[in-house]
């Protein structure tokens, strides 16, 4: 390995393998020293500018805290997640599409009650949301689980906003004997993912915008069935054609039908604003293996 040239370096590289034990490390680590050394020979880059994108994968990394993860938001905004995520969730007919996770989920939010509100505070229109969760065959699941999370109305997760509750707008709902699920939140709004960092400096150096259309996230899983990990965008969103992260799926959109006044059954005992705002979606799960 002496006098290695542009011409047989790659090689060289590729060479060293040979002795590498885990199989799946030895594809993985072949296929991207390929790719990589095939991009540096189209791209050709000054050492500068070779310099400059070690920067920013340095500031990327050192944006990165318990809040906040800057590595995923590059994933998202280059199109990665949203390509793992159609390899590794390829659609089943008759079952709810995934989208992203993102970077705001968090593990431990509360069980609440059907019907409960996640929203702790007063600010923004009011949504009830529910449906069913079933399996292919509409047969309806009792118990699953429908981990939810959003924005505030100002387009801000708890996580990055000190003005709201911990744990605002986030919550765990089990669907009934019949797999019916019900819940109460305020509209989500459209959001630009986080600018102040090396990732949004990139979107601006491509002239691409940063906002992602409204949406409430979801995992919902059931015992025996594959998890699903999901977002409800809302329908009518300026963003829907372009969101940042490439996440919008067509069967995903959902409306939001708004009717005269609240009966009395719909607030009661839940301390919540009288509802206007109605979305009802299903969600289908397949069967585990
Ligand atoms: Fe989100």
């Amino acid at each position: 390995m002496r006098d290695l040239t542009e011409a047989n370096l790659t090689e060289a590289v590729l060479q060293k393998l040979s002795n590498t034990k885990d199989p799946r490390l030895k594809e993985v680590m072949s296929s991207l020293i390929q790719c990589l050394h095939t991009f540096i020979r189209e791209v050709e880059p000054t050492q500068d500018e070779w310099f400059d994108a070690i920067q920013f994968l340095t500031e990327v990394g050192q944006k990165c805290t318990d809040k906040r993860q800057e590595f995923i938001l590059m994933s998202d905004t280059l199109g990665a997640s949203m390509l793992i995520d159609a390899i590794n969730n390829r659609k089943v007919e008759g079952t709810t599409e995934s989208s992203v996770l993102g970077p705001y989920y968090r593990e431990s939010a509360p069980e609440l009650a059907s019907g409960q509100s996640i929203s702790m505070t007063k600010e923004g229109e009011t949504i009830q949301v529910s449906g069913h969760v079933s399996d292919q065959k509409h047969v309806p699941i009792k118990g699953a689980i429908l981990d939810v999370w959003q924005t505030a109305p100002n387009g801000l997760y708890d996580v990055q906003d000190t003005k709201q509750p911990d744990m605002n707008l986030r919550g765990k709902f089990r669907t009934d004997t019949k797999g019916r699920y019900l819940f109460h939140t305020v509209k989500p709004a459209s959001y630009p993912i986080p600018t102040d960092g090396p990732v949004g400096k990139m979107l601006s150096g491509l002239s691409w915008h940063p906002n992602r259309p409204a949406h409430i996230h979801f995992i919902v899983s059931a015992k025996g069935f594959k998890p699903v990990t999901t977002q409800l965008f809302i329908d009518g969103d300026p963003y829907l054609e372009s969101d940042a992260v490439f996440a919008v799926k067509d069967s995903l959109v959902a409306k939001i039908v708004s009717r005269e006044g609240a009966s009395s059954k719909d607030t009661a005992s839940n301390n919540v604003s009288p509802v206007h705002n109605d979305i009802h979606y299903d969600f289908r799960l397949e069967a585990a293996q």
